[in-house]
């Protein structure tokens, strides 16, 4: 199969399209907490910086999708945008019943009049976050921080990103080469172009987020449990596997994201030549 091919397009749309999984956040499994699980749930700092951005990205795919020609195209990031919708309503459900402070502030940022700029942004930021988010994930189940009946619904909402991310790549490399632009290190230069502005954002996020929470109790207390034994490079190795792990079920004949894995691997590898920095 070439990429950039109709039928490459047919597999990663129709591969997004039957994986896709029903069900009603509503309904789901939420487990009773008890006191302390319900504390370290709520101090969590960061629930309505989450809802946010599953609201920014369905608003954002939805746009986007109402843009596209190609019937299948069309109807898998359509369904993309009933997703990312759907997360936000999973976070909405949790909020109210667990009594989480979370507010809904309007979608300030105006969405870019270059729709599948933005789309491309948003899927490059999707791949950072991923990367970095499966890491967190495990750390955070790994140290039981909340019930494991918890994990496994937010477990769903892992797997449907990683989904996302598969077909975003995918779908880059297809309209890509739709553009006369399929050429191997064109595709890589324009990743790294993209990565470096997600990471930017992340940055961004990441600094609004810490002055957000400046003077809250959060960091002493309940990062202790999450943290401990925690080592950047552990973190870094954690996302690797975690990455490996999660992309291993796809076809094998679809791209998968290699960029930050790549870049991962290269400096675990620096880190094993200088074991005393470890
Ligand atoms: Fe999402
Ligand atoms: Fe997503």
């Amino acid at each position: 199969m070439r990429i950039g091919s109709d039928e490459h397009k047919q597999r990663f749309c129709r591969q997004f399209i039957a994986s896709h999984r029903q069900f009603d956040p509503a309904i789901l499994p939420w487990p009773d907490l008890d006191d302390a699980a319900l504390g370290r749930l709520r101090s969590i700092p960061f629930w309505q910086e989450v809802l946010y951005t599953e609201r920014r990205a369905g608003a954002i795919v939805a746009a986007y999708a109402a843009t596209i020609a190609d019937p299948l195209v069309h109807e898998a990031v359509s369904l993309q945008g009933f997703e990312e919708a759907r997360h936000a309503e999973l976070l909405r459900v949790m909020i109210h019943r667990y009594g989480i402070a979370a507010d809904e502030p309007p979608l300030d940022e105006p969405i870019s009049s270059n729709l599948r700029r933005a789309f491309a942004d948003f899927g490059y930021g999707e791949c950072a976050d991923s990367f970095l988010g499966f890491g967190v994930f495990k750390i955070a189940r790994r140290s039981g921080f909340l019930p494991e009946p918890l994990f496994e619904i937010f477990d769903m909402l892992m797997r449907e990103e990683t989904r996302h991310i598969v077909f975003f790549i995918n779908w880059m490399a297809w309209q890509q080469t739709a553009r006369g632009y399929g050429a191997r290190w064109l595709r890589a230069e324009n990743a790294a172009w993209y990565y470096s502005r997600a990471i930017g954002r992340l940055l961004g996020t990441l600094r609004r987020g810490r002055r957000a929470n400046d003077g809250k109790d959060f960091s002493a207390t309940q990062a202790s449990a999450l943290l401990d034994g925690f080592t950047f490079r552990g973190f870094v190795k954690e996302c690797c596997a975690e990455h490996a792990r999660r992309m291993a079920g796809f076809d094998s004949d679809l791209l998968l994201p290699r960029l930050l894995p790549t870049v991962a691997g290269v400096a675990l590898a620096g880190w094993r030549l200088r074991p005393s920095t470890a």
